[in-house]
């Protein structure tokens, strides 16, 4: 069987061949392969455009040549191969390529028998960092960004077969924890044998800093908590141990109703390694005494900021739960690559972490990976930070309610409540709600800020999940309304008698859209930026509602009763539908049988 793979590598493993055939005298000559626009391809599916460059660097070693008598030459060099139909030679001197239909052909039936194609890559342990908010404080739009983003990451490489290790790096040992426990022992006297009721740990958080701010008393003592608590005093772990559980529920209530998975390995985890990690860096005395504190240069140079490792009174920060995290996950977890998802303002202390651990031994760029994902910040659509009308953060569960009720909405609207049973429409209302707010972010290009909008995201035009959703149900209906059986042993038997036809353009043209997916599978790898999965798909649906438009998979006579049955098209529908569904698991959408 020919297996679905990824066209573009395979096109530029073969011009590479003919390119360096063509000019042995050269030293890694450039080979540029591009994807053409679908809506361009009369001339060609792909192009190679590297005889223009070719040109300039054989004029540099005195050779005269035209970019055509180039492309002619490594035309005549390409090596056979299935993929292509043909190649020709534009004027200008780029190389035009056809894509060759058998291939296309043999590897949608592969598709259709053997499921989605199978994209392992070396297999590596993968640590994520994502997600990650601060207990008590309030879990913001930041974090909703870093969930989404990270939860798709993390499907992203185990689609590709690597061992993902979801981390969930939750500040729960900061010095807020003082104040939180000095105003438990006052609110709750009897905390120790009966566990109170917090209930609002925003306004708990709220009530204990303002007094924090405004009580002298109070201060010295919430500072004395902290001690106490970092130091494992039984009462104090139990008074802070009592509040995170009551953060986590908050925060599991989100992720429960977002499906995502992950790990907590919080900061107070690192407590002793913390304590290892000053050491383990003060006997390589690359600490410096500074008013009081311990700092660490990423060089001996002492240039840029350095880390504050050890602070005047002692105490650790989050330069120092993220050294110790850092030596953990490679030496203890031994994760060979690294990834945190945070926005990009925390971009300038990784790099810090990334340099110190490596100056200390911790980290070997030969062999171990660490990398920054960064995003950027939500707005509202007044395009400043992202606020409810009264100025105050947007609380994360407030919002997902927004969501579900606007999208209920939207279904009556197009009047999918009189079509739809109680239970469909309950699961149309999350799908689209969740779908739409994780597509919102995700269709957007992560480093840029993007603005937060239910209008726009609930639009069912567009390249938004609304659409994406509308097309695949639309899919899904075709078969069932013409009882064709597309069960996986059903498929094996259409297969034997039936050609997936590809004759006319718009079918052609769909299979070529469908082949597409392995490369931007690796492409969204390569940069991790998602939206180019959110493109891909979009241009698949509507590649796909062309096809549909253009190719009847079922006739009718006029009284609307099915005459004739295109089984080879009902074949093309299927195999839309199985990439779709890849992309969709990526995406975090839940694909509905009706909407
Ligand atoms: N808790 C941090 C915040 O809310 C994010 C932690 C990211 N991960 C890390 N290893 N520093 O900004």
């Amino acid at each position: 069987t020919t297996n679905m793979i990824p066209v573009l590598e395979h096109l530029r493993t073969i011009f590479d061949f003919a390119i360096s055939s063509s000019f042995p005298e050269l030293e890694n000559p450039p080979t540029t392969i591009t994807q053409v626009s679908p809506n361009l391809v009369k001339f060609g599916d792909y192009q190679c455009n590297s005889p223009l460059a070719l040109t300039k660097i054989l004029k540099g070693n005195g050779v005269k040549c035209n970019p055509k008598e180039i492309a002619e030459k490594v035309v005549s060099n390409l090596p056979k191969s299935d993929l292509i139909a043909s190649v020709n030679v534009a004027n200008a001197g780029f190389i035009n390529i056809f894509l060759s239909k058998t291939y296309a052909q043999t590897s949608i039936k592969d598709l259709l028998l053997n499921g989605i194609p199978n994209l392992s890559l070396e297999k590596h342990r993968i640590l994520v960092d994502f997600s990650s908010p601060n207990i008590a404080k309030q879990m913001h739009v930041g974090h909703l960004r870093s969930t989404i983003i990270g939860e798709s990451i993390c499907r992203l490489l185990e689609y590709l077969g690597h061992d993902v290790l979801r981390t969930n790096h939750i500040g729960d040992w900061g010095t807020q924890f003082g104040m939180l426990i000095a105003h438990i022992q006052d609110e709750f006297p009897n905390y120790k044998s009966v566990s109170p009721n917090i209930g609002d740990l925003q306004n708990f958080y709220k009530q204990s800093k303002k007094r924090f701010d405004e009580d002298q008393e109070f201060k010295v003592r919430a500072y004395e908590c902290v001690v106490k608590l970092q130091k494992g005093e039984p009462d104090y772990i139990k008074a802070w141990q009592l509040i995170c559980d009551e953060s986590r529920k908050e925060f599991n209530k989100i992720y429960d109703r977002l499906g995502v998975t992950i790990k907590e390995v919080g900061e107070s985890f690192y407590q002793s390694r913390m304590e290892d990690v000053v050491k383990f860096l003060e006997r390589q005395q690359l600490l410096e005494l500074d008013e009081g504190r311990k700092i660490m240069w990423t060089s001996e140079e002492k240039v840029g900021i350095p880390l504050t490792i050890v602070k005047s009174d002692g105490g650790f920060t989050y330069d120092t739960s993220d050294m110790a995290a850092i030596k953990y996950r490679l030496h203890e977890e031994k994760a060979s690559h690294i990834i945190y998802i945070t926005d990009g303002g925390q971009g300038g202390h990784f790099q810090l972490i990334f340099a110190c651990a490596e100056r200390a031994g911790i980290l070997n760029p030969k062999t171990q990976h660490v990398r920054h994902v960064p995003f950027g910040v939500v707005l509202g659509e007044d395009g400043k930070k992202f606020k409810t009308r009264s100025g105050e953060t947007v609380k994360l569960l407030d919002l997902l309610d927004e969501g579900l009720s606007r999208s209920m909405l939207k279904l009556i609207e197009k009047g999918r409540d009189k079509v739809l049973t109680k239970e469909e429409l309950e699961k149309a209302q999350n799908a689209v709600a969740y779908g739409c707010i994780k597509y919102a972010d995700l269709s957007h290009n992560r480093i840029n800020e993007y603005m937060f909008s239910f209008d726009k995201m609930l639009d069912d035009k567009g390249n938004t999940a609304v659409y994406l959703l509308y097309t695949y149900a639309r899919i899904k209906a075709i078969a069932r309304n013409c009882n064709v059986d597309v069960s996986k042993p059903n498929i094996g038997n259409l297969l034997k008698s039936e050609q997936i036809s590809l004759e006319h353009e718009k079918e052609f043209k769909l299979a070529k859209a469908i082949l597409k997916f392995p490369d931007v599978i690796f492409k969204v790898y390569t940069d991790l930026l998602l939206h180019f999965l959110c493109e891909y798909c979009y241009e698949l649906c509507v590649t796909f509602t062309e096809f549909y438009d253009n190719c009847y998979c079922i006739e009718k006579n006029s009284e609307g009763k099915i005459i004739k049955v295109n089984n080879g098209r009902i074949l093309l529908c299927e195999s839309t539908i199985l990439i779709l569904e890849k992309c969709f698991h990526i995406l975090g959408l839940n694909p509905l049988e009706k909407i």
